[in-house]
């Protein structure tokens, strides 16, 4: 499944920042790409589609039984989002405790259009089942912490393979991307310095802390279209280029 989940166990990281931004991204590089949110906070619809109405999502598919298809649309840089959608509290449930691997496997192959076709998977923090059953079957999984002292705390778990589950060998690599970077800031730069000497290749990546990410979050839009020369513009590009490598290649046409 070329599926990257994007985890962590901490909130208001940039999960759904980086979804966003890498789903475009990965759309530059000719890569075709279904962004899934797994929040019931509903919100990678405002960064891909921002003018859209909140349409039906995957929560009310799989309480209804529908193929995920039928809550995909296609936004204007050509990420295609399957949002959660507006969902009851019992929908929620059903989803954190109904869906296991193998259906949703099954739901996620139904979105595939072809072997190039990339599944990138918006969770919610924190280490429920639900991320757990997304873990087992990504090919990817990019946890996302942040250069404070906090993330810091995690990296021992984090480099032992332990941060989000327990060690099972089958289960695919686990990669970090330390967020909001600044150097600016002694404890940030030290911090980010120390990570990316100590953690052997874990980290594919960092990305600054950059004011252009979230304003154009704000607008709904990405970095990489509103403000390519900005520094999270670049980092991103660079973290893009790293997950395309680590993907199956593209098939020639
Ligand atoms: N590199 C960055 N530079 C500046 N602001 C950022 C950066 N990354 C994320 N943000 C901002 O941080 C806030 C939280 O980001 P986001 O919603 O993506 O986090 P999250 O991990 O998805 O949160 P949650 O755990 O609630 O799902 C947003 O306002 C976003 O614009
Ligand atoms: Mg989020």
């Amino acid at each position: 499944m070329p599926l990257v989940a994007v985890a962590s166990p901490k909130g208001g990281v940039g999960k759904t920042t980086l979804v966003a931004n890498l789903a475009v991204a990965l759309v530059a590089r000719g890569r075709r790409v279904t962004a899934v949110d797994f929040d019931s906070q509903n919100a990678l619809r405002f960064l891909l589609l921002p003018d859209g109405p909140a349409t039906p999502g995957i929560a009310s598919c799989v309480a209804q039984g529908r193929p995920w298809s039928n809550a995909v649309i296609t936004g204007p840089s050509g990420v295609r989002l399957a949002p959660f959608g507006p969902a009851t509290a019992a929908e929620r449930l059903f989803m954190k405790e109904q869906l296991h691997e193998t259906e949703l496997t099954d739901a996620l192959s139904g979105l595939l259009r072809d072997d190039d076709d990339v599944i990138i998977a918006d969770t919610a923090p924190g280490e429920g089942r639900l991320q757990a059953r997304l873990e087992a079957i990504a090919d990817l999984n990019v946890v996302v912490l942040l250069a404070d002292a906090g993330s810091m705390a995690l990296v021992p778990a984090f480099r032992d393979g332990l941060l989000l589950r327990p060690p099972r060998p089958q289960l695919p690599e686990t990669f970090g991307v330390l967020n909001q970077v600044d150097p600016r800031r002694r404890l940030s730069r030290e911090i980010s310095e120390f990570i990316q000497q100590h953690n052997g290749g874990r980290f594919i990546g960092m990305v600054h802390y950059d004011e252009a990410l979230a304003e154009a979050a704000a607008c709904g839009r990405a970095v990489v279209e509103v403000a390519p020369d900005s520094l999270a513009a670049r980092d991103i590009q660079q973290l893009a280029q790293r997950l395309d490598d680590l993907l199956p290649a593209t098939q020639p046409v």
